[in-house]
Formats: C-alpha cells, sequence, structure tokens
C-alpha cells in the first residue's frame, strides 16, 4: 500500500508555511474559511493546532470561531491520519450492493467508527460518497487506491488483517 505523504512529524515552518500559502491562495475570496481549511488539510493531512491563531488573525476571526468550524465538520482532522487510510463508499449503488454489511464489518474488525482510527493506530477509517465504480460496487479506497467489488474478506486481506 502507499503511504500517505507527510507522516513525519510536521515542524512549525511547515505547517506556518502551508498555512500562509493557504491564506494567500484564498485571499479576499468571501466565505473563504471551508477553502482554506480543505487547503490545509490537503496539504498537511490535518490541520495542526498552531495554524489555528494563523488562520484566525488573517481572516479576523476569533480562535474558537476557527476552532467551532474544525470541530462541526467530520473531515476535517485536528491530528494526523494513521499510515493506512481506508475509506468505504457509502453512496447508494454500494449501500444496495453490500455495502453496508462492508462497512459494519469494517468498524468491527477495526473497532472503530467513521472518521477514526483503530485502536492500535494503524488504520483510519473514512466514509467516501461514491468513487465512480458504482458498477463494481461495493467499493473502498485504500491510501487513494480504488478496490472494487469488495467483500468482507477481501477486504480483510486489503488490510492484511486476515479472515
Ligand atoms: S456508489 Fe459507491 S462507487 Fe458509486
Amino acid at each position: 500500500m502507499n503511504t500517505p505523504p507527510h507522516k513525519a512529524p510536521l515542524s512549525e515552518d511547515t505547517v506556518l508555511q502551508a498555512t500562509q500559502e493557504a491564506l494567500h491562495r484564498h485571499a479576499g475570496q468571501k466565505g473563504n474559511l471551508l477553502p482554506i481549511l480543505h487547503d490545509v488539510q490537503h496539504t498537511l493531512g490535518h490541520i495542526p493546532e498552531s495554524a489555528v491563531p494563523v488562520i484566525a488573525q488573517a481572516l479576523q476571526l476569533s480562535r474558537a470561531e476557527v476552532h467551532g468550524v474544525i470541530s462541526f465538520y467530520p473531515h476535517f482532522r485536528q491530528t494526523p491520519a494513521a499510515d493506512v487510510v481506508l475509506e468505504v463508499c457509502r453512496a447508494e449503488s454500494c449501500q444496495a450492493m453490500g455495502g453496508e454489511q462492508l462497512a459494519a464489518h469494517a468498524q468491527q474488525k477495526l473497532g472503530c467508527g467513521f472518521h477514526a482510527t483503530s485502536a492500535d493506530g494503524k488504520v483510519t477509517l473514512e466514509p467516501v460518497y461514491c468513487l465512480g465504480l458504482c458498477a463494481q460496487s461495493p467499493a473502498v479506497m485504500i491510501n487513494g487506491r480504488p478496490h472494487a467489488r469488495v467483500t468482507p474478506a477481501k477486504l480483510d486481506q486489503l488490510l492484511g488483517t486476515g479472515a
């Protein structure tokens, strides 16, 4: 499996640079807090605590306001994801083809819900809404790589957790 970028601890310089670049890219846009947060997470893999005051100051918001938005949307991560990010499709076609059972299996196997990381810290579980593989449902994505017609057994195999 591919390892996502930025798994090494982030330096404060890296966080500051990525945050300032995100602020710059969306400068002057109305309602730019969400695009900025998406941008930072896309670059760094999560939104580090130290990015919050930089964003708040630049947008003339309070830290609490920025925190409030980050915690309102489950998509935003405040801590780094595990080395393996498993996204299980929760959209209609996959749900009709066993996606619900697959999602339940993933949660049971990992011992965590969606938007969370397994107790051993190895896998972060996220929902995704259609991967364009509806004809081969149910589908998952592991570290950005799509897999189709995934059964619980195949998922175990993909994750290397055993049957
Ligand atoms: S609904 Fe799951 S890939 Fe389209």
